[in-house]
């Protein structure tokens, strides 16, 4: 992971940017809508169900979903900009979620278990959904992101700490500036 042939590179969740708020975005522009495309094929490239801005460094409210391997009717790829949640159901579900910021961790979380969210797409139009499955949780979790929130904040204190460890350490390989030795070893 020390060469990488996109400009942007995703970010764990130790980094300080998964922990910042994001801003709203005035409109789709060009530049908006370059992001999402941009979000669009790093989400696939690493075959991702969603992904959102600030994991890649960028604090603006935009994500990017592909349930294309749940769902094969469309719509099934989606980029939100602004994305708000109006509506919740009282029927919740817990599922066991990964995070491209989290690597190799699970984390159970409880969520609605349906949302209508209201967005702006990738044309500049504001549409709203119905979203139910993967989708409502998928949306969810990278809603979430756009507020600081990374599914480690759903842990108990000690699973939180010992998870943020692993990340620490998986961070410090991928920086390249330090290869395993005898001071890494965990017992
Ligand atoms: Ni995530």
């Amino acid at each position: 992971m020390n060469t990488t042939t996109h400009a942007y590179k995703i970010l764990l969740a130790t980094h300080p940017a998964l922990r910042k708020k994001s801003d709203p975005v005035d409109s789709v522009d060009h530049t908006i809508k370059t992001l999402m495309m941009d979000m669009t094929k790093i989400m696939v490239d690493h075959e991702g169900v969603g992904l959102a801005a600030p994991q890649i460094g960028v604090h603006k409210r935009v994500l990017t979903m592909d349930i294309r391997h749940v769902h094969t009717e469309k719509p099934n790829m989606f980029c939100m900009a602004n994305p708000e949640i109006i509506w919740r159901s009282e029927t919740q579900s817990v599922a066991k979620e990964y995070c491209f910021s989290v690597p190799e961790i699970g984390v159970q979380v409880t969520r609605p278990e349906e949302v209508k969210i209201r967005y702006i797409d990738e044309h500049n139009t504001e549409r709203e959904i119905h979203a139910t499955g993967i989708l409502a949780r998928c949306a969810q979790h990278e809603m979430d992101h756009l507020d600081g929130i990374v599914t480690l904040d759903y842990l108990s204190p000690l699973r939180r700490k010992l998870a943020l460890k692993k990340l620490q350490r998986m961070e410090k390989y991928q920086e390249g500036d330090a290869e395993p030795t005898g001071d890494d070893v965990t017992l």
